[in-house]
C-alpha cells in the first residue's frame, strides 16, 4: 500500500467517527435541555405555589381554645426587628402587651399601656402566635390582644427559637369597680364608688369558716379581727392615721376611703394586726396554706413597692383557689398578676 493509500484510508476511519459522534452529542446537548427546564420548573413552582397550598396556615384550620402553654402550629410570620420594637398601644381599643417580664407577656385588652419586647435576637426576628384569636403579631411587629386567653408567642432568629406565654386579661369597668379576668380590684389606682357596698360576701365567710376549722384541726387558732368597712368607716380609719402622725405614714398602712381592700367584701384580717403574727405558728400557717381556701397574703413583705403599702401578714384576700394557687405559687402579688399598678394620682 503506498503512502497515498495509507492516508486515503485513516481518513475514511476519522470520517466514520465524526459520523457516529455528532448524533450523540446531539442527543446528550437535548437530554441538558431537559434536565435545566425541569429545574427551573421546580423553582418557579416553589416561588409560586398553587392557592390550595398557599393558605395552609393556621387562619384556615379550626380555633385553637386551649390556654395551655404548647405551641400550636404556627400561624404566619413576620419579620421585625427585634429587640429594639417598641410595642405601641393600639388606637383600636384592642389592648396591648402591657408586660414582658420573666419571659411571660401580659396583655390586656380595654387598657393601654406600652412596653418593649425584652428580646436580643439580633437585627430581625419572626414572630408567629400560636392562636391569632386570643393575640397577634401585626406586620409592624405589635402584639395586640384580642381577647381574654392563653397562647404562646414563638421568636425565631439568630438560629434561636424562643417560646414566650402569652396571658390576654380582660379589664371590665362596671359601675365604677374595675375587674380585671373578673377579680375586683381595690387598690391606690383603682377605686371603689362610696356607695359599692356588699358586706362581707358569703364566698369570703364560706372559705375562711373551712380555714378556721382546718387550722384548728391543727392545733391552731385563727379568728377574725376585721372584714368589711364600709367607705365611711375606711375614712374614719385613714383619717384617725393622719391626724395621729402623718399623711405619708397613712398612705403607707391604710388605704384612702374607696381605695380598701376592706370595702370588696372579699377581705379578713386574722388574729393581731401587727407582723409579729407571721412568726407565730398560725401566720405561718397561714401564708402556706390559705391559698388552699382561695385566698392570698394580699400585701407580702417583698412587694411593697408594687402594692404600696406595708407588710401585712395578716391579711388576706379572696381570689378563688385558682388564682389564690398560681399568686402564691410564683410568689408575686396582685398587682403582679394582674400586671396592673397601684399608685395615687396625686
Ligand atoms: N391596711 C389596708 C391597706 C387597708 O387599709 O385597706
Ligand atoms: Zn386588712
Amino acid at each position: 500500500m503506498t503512502y497515498g493509500e495509507r492516508r486515503r484510508r485513516r481518513n475514511d476511519g476519522k470520517g466514520k467517527y465524526i459520523a457516529l459522534l455528532l448524533p450523540l452529542c446531539l442527543l446528550l446537548i437535548f437530554a441538558i435541555g431537559l434536565i435545566v427546564k425541569q429545574k427551573d420548573k421546580e423553582q418557579s413552582d416553589l416561588q409560586n405555589p398553587p392557592q390550595s397550598t398557599q393558605t395552609s396556615d393556621v387562619h384556615t384550620e379550626p380555633l385553637q381554645t386551649s390556654t395551655t402553654q404548647s405551641v400550636g402550629e404556627p400561624a404566619e410570620t413576620h419579620t421585625v426587628p427585634a429587640s429594639t420594637t417598641p410595642i405601641e398601644p393600639p388606637t383600636d381599643g384592642n389592648g396591648v402587651a402591657a408586660n414582658a417580664e420573666s419571659g411571660h407577656i401580659y396583655l390586656r385588652v380595654n387598657h393601654e399601656k406600652q412596653v418593649e419586647l425584652p428580646l436580643d435576637f439580633g437585627a430581625a426576628s419572626e414572630y408567629s402566635i400560636s392562636d391569632d384569636n386570643v393575640a397577634y403579631v401585626a406586620q409592624d411587629g405589635m402584639l395586640m390582644g384580642l381577647q381574654k386567653g392563653s397562647c404562646t408567642l414563638t421568636v425565631k432568629g439568630s438560629g434561636k427559637t424562643l417560646e414566650i406565654p402569652v396571658t390576654v386579661r380582660e379589664m371590665v369597668i362596671e359601675d365604677g369597680c374595675t375587674y380585671v379576668d373578673g377579680i375586683l380590684v381595690a387598690n391606690k389606682t383603682y377605686s371603689l364608688p362610696r356607695e359599692y357596698d356588699p358586706g362581707l360576701l358569703p364566698v369570703t365567710e364560706e372559705a375562711f369558716k373551712k380555714l378556721v376549722a382546718d387550722a384548728k384541726a391543727q392545733g391552731l387558732h385563727i379568728e377574725n379581727s376585721s372584714d368589711y368597712r364600709t367607705y365611711d368607716f375606711q375614712k374614719e380609719c385613714y383619717d384617725s392615721i393622719v391626724n395621729g402622725y402623718s399623711k405619708e405614714y397613712a398612705d403607707s398602712i391604710s388605704a384612702r376611703p374607696g381605695h380598701s381592700e376592706h370595702q370588696t367584701g372579699y377581705t379578713i384580717d386574722c388574729n393581731s394586726i401587727d407582723n409579729t403574727f407571721a412568726e407565730t405558728a398560725e401566720g405561718k400557717w397561714l401564708a402556706k396554706n390559705c391559698w388552699k381556701y382561695g385566698f392570698i397574703i394580699r400585701y407580702p413583705a417583698d412587694k411593697v413597692d408594687l402594692t404600696g403599702y406595708a407588710y401585712e401578714s395578716w391579711h388576706i384576700r379572696y381570689v378563688g383557689v385558682e388564682h389564690a394557687k398560681e399568686i402564691m405559687e410564683q410568689g408575686i402579688c396582685l398587682e403582679e398578676y394582674l400586671d396592673i399598678d397601684s399608685a395615687y394620682q396625686d
